[in-house]
């Protein structure tokens, strides 16, 4: 029986990755895709789903559109990091269609009450704050949440503190980790921890190319100013490609570790989006996190290509030239 999963996303170049690596996993069904505002606004995002599942010769899977700003702050979107077109400035084509008329969180609702559904969250959790607001019972009835978000030790990636999903709707996120508290349930935090070890380098991208030239070019056209804005602004030669992980990880779990503590976010001032995680109990809260400390990076790359490129692993071997010397 494949898992059902919703994801949540604000695509984004890296949550196009990750709807990628969803859609090319036969154990899952992508059962729809709910837009949020993040690093596009919500109608350049959902533009942005159709053109992956285009590519993807998905355009059967339902997109809905959510919620266009966050519950309290002002929306501030990261087309900065992903381009005028919140695709990399690929400018693909439009897909001409009439967007559904049902919104996000009826989605969730409407999907939660009638079968056991997972959610894998890819951005800010503006449209979850919602659901939990109109109908607790339907997001009670989650089977697995996976979020890509926050941070434990790692230095954030819009302030010192905060990663950019939970800053950019701080109130959403403590909404939806209180919620998980009460229903005594973990949240999966998919963090800067780990998520800043996947690094899309050049010559990743160019063995993808000589393996699969038609996905290769496309990854290459949507990465490419992502590739721009990480030499900019942090000196690498290479791309984090955030959003995969917390797919991959929800397919394959081992390829990281962590431990449960009691987290929440701060919604105020300078540590605004800040998830603070009570490793130690000083709070005597109920563990509502998972968090993720640790992934196996070359086994991360192993399956992503495995499953976007449909090759065996043994027809992937030169990833050990690429990986060799790395650190495990
Ligand atoms: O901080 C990284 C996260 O924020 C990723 O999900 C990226 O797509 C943006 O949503
Ligand atoms: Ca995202």
């Amino acid at each position: 029986m494949k898992r059902k999963v919703i994801l949540d996303c604000d695509p984004g170049i890296d949550d196009s990755l990750a709807i990628m690596l969803a859609l090319s996993s036969s154990e899952i069904e992508v059962i729809g895709i709910t837009v949020v505002a993040g690093n596009a606004p919500v109608e350049m995002g959902y533009q942005n789903a159709k053109k992956v599942l285009k590519h993807m010769g998905r355009l059967d899977i339902p997109v809905y559109i959510g919620e266009e700003k966050p519950l309290i702050k002002d929306f501030v979107n990261a087309l900065d990091t992903h381009g005028s077109d919140g695709l990399g400035e690929s400018f693909l084509p439009q897909v001409i269609d009439q967007p559904l008329l049902k919104s996000a969180v009826d989605f969730f609702r409407e999907s939660l009450h009638e079968q056991s559904v997972s959610v894998i969250a890819l951005g800010p959790l503006t449209n979850l704050a919602k659901l939990i607001e109109t109908d607790v019972s339907a997001f009670a009835k989650i089977e697995q949440l996976v979020s890509m978000g926050g941070s434990y030790k790692a230095h954030g990636n819009c302030s010192p503190v905060a990663e950019y999903n939970y800053w950019e709707d701080p109130e959403a996120a403590h909404i939806v980790f209180q919620q998980m508290k009460k229903l005594h349930k973990k949240i999966h935090m998919v963090g800067l921890d780990v998520t800043r070890k996947i690094v899309l380098t050049p010559t990743l991208l160019e063995y993808i190319k000589r393996l699969d030239e038609k996905q290769g070019e496309f990854i290459s056209k949507i990465t490419k100013f992502y590739f721009d804005f990480h030499w900019h602004w942090e000196h690498i030669i290479g791309c984090v490609i955030n959003d995969p992980l917390a797919v991959a990880y929800f397919l394959k779990p081992d390829l990281c570790q962590g431990f449960e503590a009691y987290t929440d976010i701060e919604t105020q001032g300078i540590a605004r989006g800040q998830s603070i995680v009570d490793a130690y109990d000083f709070y005597k809260e109920e563990k509502n996190v998972y968090i993720l400390t640790s992934v196996e990076v070359k086994e991360f790359f192993y399956f992503f290509l495995e499953r976007i490129l449909h090759l065996k692993r043994e027809e992937l071997s030169y990833l050990e030239e690429i990986f060799k010397g790395e650190t495990a």
